[in-house]
C-alpha cells in the first residue's frame, strides 16, 4: 500500500445541523459505507473511512464536466464523492432496489441499502439512482467518462461479457477494486456454489476471484482496453478466511486497478 496517501478524512457538508445528522445516523442498522457529514460519522459500517480513502485515490480529484457511472453503488459513498469532485452527471446503479427498507445478505452482514436515499437527502445530492443489473448497462444508451466498478467483479460469473459491455459505454477509464489471488500467474478461481457446506454458508463467498495478471489480461487482450494496470494493493481490512488462500497467512489482498481506452 502506498504510504504517501493523505490521511485527511473526507467530510461532506449538509444544510442539516450536526444534531439532525446525528439523529438520522442513530437508526439502529448497519450501513455499508462510512459517511462523515458535518463532522458526524456513521458507526457500525462495513467499510472504514481509511479503506474508502484508499479506494478513492484512483478517482481523479477534479471531475469537472465528467460523467460517472457507479456500478454496485451500495450506500453511494463513491458517487457522492464524485459529486463533491464536481462531476456533471453521476448515475449510481445497483441490482438491489431502494424502494423498500430491504436488507441484503452481503458477505454475512446485513446491509440496509435504503441508506443511499438518506445520504442523498442529507447532501441535497443530484446523483441519480437506478436499480439496474450491470449485465444491462448497454440498455442505458449512454456513455460515461469514468466507471466505478468497486467490489463487484467477484460477484460476476460472466465477467468477460460484463467488461466488454463496460468497455462499450466508457469513454476514458474504469476503476476496479476487489479481492485478488496472490499469484504472478494469470489465474482465476471459481467456487463451487452448488455445495454450501464446502465454502461456508450459501452466498458467503463471491463466485470468483482472480489474480491481478488475469484481470489485466482479460481487460487488454479480450475486452479491448489499451492500458490496464494494478494501481495498489492492500491487506484485507477485515478478518476473513477465504478458502482460496494459498499462502500461510490468512490475510487476503484487495487490488485496485485502472483500465483505460
Ligand atoms: C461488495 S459491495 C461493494 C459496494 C461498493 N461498490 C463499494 O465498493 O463499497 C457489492 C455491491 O454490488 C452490487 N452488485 C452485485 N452484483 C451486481 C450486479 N450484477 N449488478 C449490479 N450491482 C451488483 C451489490 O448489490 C452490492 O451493493
Amino acid at each position: 500500500m502506498t504510504d504517501n496517501l493523505d490521511k485527511e478524512e473526507i467530510i461532506f457538508q449538509s444544510r442539516f445541523s450536526k444534531e439532525e445528522v446525528r439523529e438520522f445516523f442513530k437508526k439502529d442498522t448497519k450501513f455499508y459505507h462510512t459517511m462523515n457529514i458535518n463532522g458526524i460519522k456513521t458507526e457500525n459500517t462495513r467499510t472504514s473511512s481509511e479503506y474508502q480513502k484508499w479506494i478513492s485515490q484512483v478517482i481523479p480529484n477534479d471531475l469537472t464536466g465528467k460523467k460517472i457511472l457507479d456500478v454496485g453503488c451500495a450506500d453511494g459513498f463513491y458517487s457522492f464523492l464524485c459529486e463533491k469532485r464536481n462531476a456533471s452527471r453521476i448515475l449510481a446503479i445497483d441490482q438491489e432496489g431502494f424502494d423498500k427498507h430491504k436488507t441484503i445478505a452481503e458477505s454475512g452482514t446485513k446491509v440496509n441499502v435504503n441508506y443511499f436515499e438518506l445520504f442523498k437527502k442529507l447532501l441535497d445530492s443530484k446523483v441519480e439512482y437506478r436499480k439496474l443489473d450491470v449485465y444491462d448497462i448497454d440498455l442505458l444508451k449512454e456513455t460515461f467518462d469514468f466507471i466505478l466498478f468497486f467490489g463487484v467483479y467477484y460477484h460476476i460469473e460472466n465477467l468477460i461479457s460484463v467488461l466488454k459491455k463496460i468497455h462499450s459505454v466508457v469513454n476514458d477509464s474504469v476503476f476496479l477494486s476487489g479481492h485478488i489471488l496472490e499469484s504472478e500467474n494469470p489465474i482465476m478461481y471459481y467456487y463451487d456454489q452448488s455445495d454450501p457446506t464446502k465454502h461456508g454458508s450459501a452466498g458467503e463467498f463471491a463466485p470468483i476471484v482472480a489474480s491481478p495478471q488475469c484481470l489485466i489480461n482479460i481487460a487488454k487482450s479480450i475486452c479491448g482496453f489499451k492500458n490496464a494496470e494494478l494501481v495498489d494493493t492492500i491487506s484485507m481490512p477485515y478478518e476473513r478466511t477465504y478458502p482460496h488462500f494459498f499462502s500461510d497467512s490468512n490475510v487476503g489482498k484487495i487490488g485496485l486497478f485502472k483500465f483505460s481506452k
